[in-house]
């Protein structure tokens, strides 16, 4: 069991230098600082009949370049790593008609949406090789940023870490979404990161067996490609641009920031815009966060990227990934002062819970139960319209990052600490330090199902794999 090794010491091996892009062919527009251009995943189009709109995925399995140089076995939605972008509206009806193309059993889960527990992808609704899964539902979220990957049993770690993810944009018809930039690719941008490991052959591993003994890399990926050893240009042609960055990295904590200390605007949190708009030096996203940030280019700026030593990696460091080249001369109004209204829960009358995250040796557990199957792991069991307050309690000493399925929650309590800023805000999935503990609170509404049941686990995939995984089973009163 090497949960344990954070800081052990291990070498992380950059990879050789170069260029290249894994998802596209675009004609390289060099930036000054750059070496190659930002890929932006394609826009997923659907159909749209009878106010329905379909869109239609493939799981399959091919090759990239995650090590330069280097061909990797890889999977992805529609293309051989990572996925395009879905774009859904609150209130419309989606249809998604998913094909299993990866030789294995997988689910796909719409991570941070709220949707009936059939729908969500969780790991009883697998789907074998060869079929297609078509879950359909109303979308009822507000406009926010929200991600799809696979969610089977023992496998969610192995196939996420081989490309099996991408981004969905919620929008709605709110005056703050009309007010902010939405033009995809354009001013508002998705930033997907990655941090991987694989060995000298390509190899992405996802099992932590042997790799104090093995010499790996740790590739940190952008949008599918490798920035170790390249920053990634950006041209942007409006002066106010919109990001929306996506940990999708098995366990790694990364930290985004500007190369210059100076301020981003954090609009969102995982689950949607903030009361109103922060200025923040740094935005720090646990594996499977969001967040939401504008700038205002009126000059040239660089991103960067700070890997903190989390579960797989050897090393910490500190990457520019993004050199913006400011090129907008428009003006843009000013963000609205109010971006959203939250009403903090007053969570004196809530059901109280505790839940606690362990391990016994190489198991990781929740409520004392290793969730390596359905029927062995505990079993949280509520009614709708339940409001309760959950203390989520680290017993280990290892880092977690706390998500919740269905349901958005309010952080009542950090270690102890009152919740300020950006900590306000909406959240599906939160760190929670060894031996610390945070409250949350959050109110299930709609979708009862006495059969299917949601999940709650931690979002390092090793231990969710390893049994850091229960479920939520939300009934009739
Ligand atoms: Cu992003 Cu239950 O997962
Ligand atoms: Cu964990």
């Amino acid at each position: 069991f090497l949960g344990g090794m954070a800081g052990a010491g291990i070498a992380a091996v950059a990879a050789a230098g170069g260029a290249f892009s894994l998802l596209n062919d675009a004609a390289k527009n060099k930036a000054s600082a750059a070496d190659s251009t930002l890929t932006i995943p394609d826009l997923l189009e659907g159909t749209t009949t009878d106010s329905t709109t379909t869109f239609t995925l493939e799981a399959k399995t091919g090759t990239s370049e995650v090590l330069s140089g280097v061909t990797s076995s890889t999977m992805g939605y529609n293309q051989s790593f990572l996925g395009p972008t879905m774009k859904w509206t609150n209130g419309d009806t989606v249809l998604l008609n998913i094909t299993n193309s990866l030789g294995a059993d997988t689910t796909v889960h719409f991570h941070g949406a709220h949707v009936p527990a059939k729908m969500d992808g969780g790991p009883q609704v697998a789907f074998s090789d060869g079929t297609t899964w078509s879950p359909t539902f109303t979308v009822d979220d507000d406009a926010k940023t929200l991600w799809y990957h696979p969610h089977a049993l023992g496998t969610t770690a192995q196939q996420a870490v081989h490309g099996l993810a991408g981004m969905i944009i919620v929008e709605d018809d709110s005056t703050t979404s009309s007010d902010l930039p939405s033009d995809y690719g354009v001013d508002d941008i998705p930033l997907i990161f990655q941090c991987l490991a694989t060995d000298s052959a390509g190899d992405i591993k996802y099992d932590l067996a042997g790799y104090l003994t093995n010499g790996l890399s740790f590739p940190v990926l952008l949008n599918g490609t490798n920035v170790d050893s390249t920053t990634l240009g950006f041209t942007a042609t409006k002066t106010r641009t919109r990001f929306r960055a996506l940990n999708a990295s098995p366990s790694d904590i990364i930290t985004i920031q500007r190369s210059d200390g100076g301020t981003l605007t954090q609009i969102a949190s995982d689950q949607g815009y903030l009361a109103e708009a922060a200025e923040v030096t740094t935005i720090r996203l646990v594996a499977g966060a969001r967040a939401e940030f504008v700038m205002d280019l009126t000059a040239d700026a660089t991103l960067q990227a700070v890997i903190t030593t989390g579960w797989v990696r050897g090393g910490s460091g500190t990457y520019d990934i993004l050199a913006i080249t400011a090129s907008g001369t428009d003006t843009p109004d000013d963000l609205p002062t109010t971006l959203n209204t939250i009403e903090r829960y007053d969570t004196s009358d809530f059901t109280a819970r505790t839940i606690t995250l362990g391990q016994s040796g190489a198991t990781m557990l929740i409520n004392g139960s290793a969730g390596t199957t359905m029927a062995a792991m505990a079993m949280i069991s509520t009614t709708l319209g339940s409001k309760e307050i959950w203390t989520i309690k680290n017993s280990t000493q290892l880092e977690h990052s706390f998500h919740l399925h269905d349901v958005p929650y309010q952080l009542i309590s950090i270690n102890g600490d009152t919740p300020t800023g950006v900590e306000l805000g909406w959240y599906d999935t939160y760190e929670v330090v060894g031996g610390g503990s945070i409250q949350i609170a959050m109110e299930f509404t709609d979708f009862a199902d006495d059969t299917y049941m949601y999940m709650l686990h931690c979002h390092l995939l090793q231990h969710e794999d390893e049994g850091m995984m229960a479920s939520l089973m939300v009934t009739e009163s």
